[in-house]
């Protein structure tokens, strides 16, 4: 069986089960500037979700096209994707949890011919927002999945939202045995390890969860599902990644055969991006400085910097680029009418990259010279990373040239800046897109306000002067850049500490308001990017010791917190210090 086979397969199943074929909404959504690219099946329907009649009716199915980028610098492993496709079905106020449990559980044994020891599930465990879901877990078992396959897991694991704010519910995800050893005594789909591979959600989207996290019930209960198609495929086929499987299989042979210089997670990175591009191309997305334009720029550049990197010549690109349409129009005619358009904007965009790599050559001449000059055996990392950022050149290809000219460079150093550039611009794209993947632990959103709490504290503490350069929450710890051009003493970082849990003792409310950007700034209200913000914003206010520009969520009152506590203190960069804590 190929991936068509199963996307058929799968939208003929639903047919006979009364559902009707929608075709998949382009990449780029339609009027919604919110998200940079479709990342789920569900989000062009979130009006249907939301109790608009859907021409359609009740029940639908399709495949749909999704771009996700918060992981673009995993692509090149044996899993990551930046372009996926899913396949779903919906019930708009139809069926509910019987239903559908009953038709995934047929369609995975029965159509896909999956044996059920290869399969375990997992239900929501039930917290104060809603109940354990023991109707799943009962009805998962009256269909022939045994006891000991399902699991109950929390809102971690098993609570389904896009992004901040939207229709959501507890979901009962499908997972497939690949047969691989525990990866211990408490080994369970939950773990990650790789045994389990989660194939397919089931949303029952009964809620509505508002910005400042207060649920509420939809007019109606809904079903959202979604199966990633070229993982269901690769599990299917036996292979142990998707560039095993047709999809990928003919670009990957190709690509080895150019390479002068092999290396199979740049093979990966070509071919992925290759089809990433060319599907966000066909539907119209181009090139450019911002946004959508500049995923698609640092797609087609990285993929050229790697077929560099492989010494495949770049003028073997409109070849790839057929070979790639011949292997997947089948699955996407539209890669097929616009077939010249591909080639002309990926060969246009790489022929830029490449002006910018020769500026970089000549500005890594200057380097040189200077180095030289200087009597220096070592590239500074700083310099490296002016040569990546800047320039776009390599650090590779910095560290090949160095070496003709008997230097070496500070890779370290470079890392190390490398690093805090990912997530920074990491931070910022989670912020403005992130769409269907943010972490809404209860966990991080009690860091989240403890990170405001912390930035009155220090502004207290050393000045007014401090301002927030960044932050980094995890369901463990937070971390948080501000500038201040000192090392904190001992005793100040006590005082930030104590006032932190002085405010929390306090109990103190925290309460949200929208208003215009202007009056929030008159206001005194703190922001990182202010340019960033709509003209409407909101601002969280917590007692009244803080009052911030932030899209939330935070908790209702500061007595939600714990205790804080700040573990190290180090410097960031130039004037920007760095202090890492946890809540206890
Ligand atoms: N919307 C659900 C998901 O993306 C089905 O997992």
């Amino acid at each position: 069986m190929k991936a068509i086979d199963i996307r058929n397969k799968y939208l003929k199943f639903f047919e006979s089960h009364g559902h009707k074929v929608i075709p998949s909404a382009p990449l780029i959504p339609e009027n919604d500037p919110s998200v940079l690219f479709t990342t789920a099946g569900m989000q062009p329907l979130v009006p249907y979700l939301l109790g608009e009649k859907h021409p359609e009716g009740t029940r639908l199915t399709d495949y749909q096209k999704c771009v996700r980028t918060v992981d673009i610098d995993e692509v090149g492993d044996n899993r990551h994707l930046t372009y996926f496709e899913m396949l779903g079905n919906w019930s708009l106020g139809d069926y509910f949890k019987e239903e559908s449990i009953k038709m995934s559980f047929d369609f995975l044994t029965k159509e896909l011919g999956i044996p059920v020891e290869k399969l375990s599930v997992t239900v929501f465990a039930g917290d104060e927002d809603a109940p354990r879901d023991e109707e799943s877990a009962r009805i998962w078992k009256e269909a022939g999945m045994p006891e000991d396959h399902i699991y109950y897991f929390g809102k971690d694991d098993n609570w389904w939202i896009a992004g901040e704010e939207g229709p959501c519910g507890p979901d009962t995800e499908m997972f497939y045995d690949t047969g691989k050893e525990p990866c211990s005594k408490e080994c369970n789909p939950s773990c990650g390890c790789g045994k389990y591979v989660e194939v397919w959600n089931n949303v029952f989207m009964e809620y509505y969860k508002t910005k400042d996290g207060v649920y509420s019930k939809l007019k109606q209960r809904n079903v959202d599902t979604g199966l990633g198609l070229e993982r269901m495929n690769m599990l299917l086929q036996g292979k142990e990644t998707p560039y095993d499987t047709e999809i990928f299989e003919p670009i990957m042979k190709k690509l080895s055969e150019l390479a002068k210089n092999d290396d199979i997670s740049s093979r990966r990175i070509v071919a992925e991006h290759l089809r990433s591009s060319m599907m966000i191309i066909s539907d119209g997305g181009r090139p450019s400085n911002v946004d959508r334009g500049y995923v698609l720029r640092r797609l087609i550049r990285r993929m050229t910097r790697h077929l560099n990197k492989l010494q495949i010549d770049l003028n073997e690109l409109p070849n790839l680029i057929d070979l790639n349409i011949n292997i997947l129009s089948e699955m996407y005619p539209e890669l097929e009418k616009n077939r010249d358009t591909i080639k002309q904007v990926i060969v246009e965009e790489k022929d830029k990259f490449v002006k910018t790599l020769t500026h970089g050559e000549k500005e890594f001449e200057k380097v040189i010279t200077r180095i030289k000059n200087e009597n220096l055996q070592k590239i500074d990392g700083q310099v490296v990373f002016k040569l990546y950022d800047t320039y776009g050149f390599p650090p590779e290809v910095t560290s090949d040239l160095a070496h003709e000219q008997g230097l070496e460079i500070d890779m370290n150093g470079f890392e190390k800046l490398f690093k805090e550039h990912q997530e920074k611009s990491r931070m910022g794209s989670d912020q403005k897109f992130k769409g269907g993947l943010a972490d809404q632990s209860p966990e991080t959103i009690c860091y989240h306000t403890a990170t405001h709490l912390l930035n009155a504290a220090l502004k207290i503490v050393i000045g007014k002067d401090v301002h927030q350069k960044g932050s980094n929450i995890t369901p463990e710890r937070m971390r948080f850049d501000f500038s201040c051009d000192h090392k904190l003493t001992d005793e100040e970082k006590k005082k930030a500490e104590d006032l932190v849990n002085e405010w929390i003792k306090q109990a103190l409310p925290v309460t949200v308001e929208e208003m215009k950007k202007e009056d929030a700034i008159s206001s005194g209200a703190e922001c990182m990017f202010i340019e960033k913000y709509p003209d409407i914003v909101t601002v969280y206010s917590i007692g009244d010791v803080s009052k911030e520009l932030c899209g939330g969520p935070h908790v209702k009152n500061t007595s939600e917190l714990g205790i804080f506590k700040i573990k190290k203190e180090e410097a960031s960069s130039a004037g920007v210090r760095r202090i890492k804590a946890v809540l206890e």
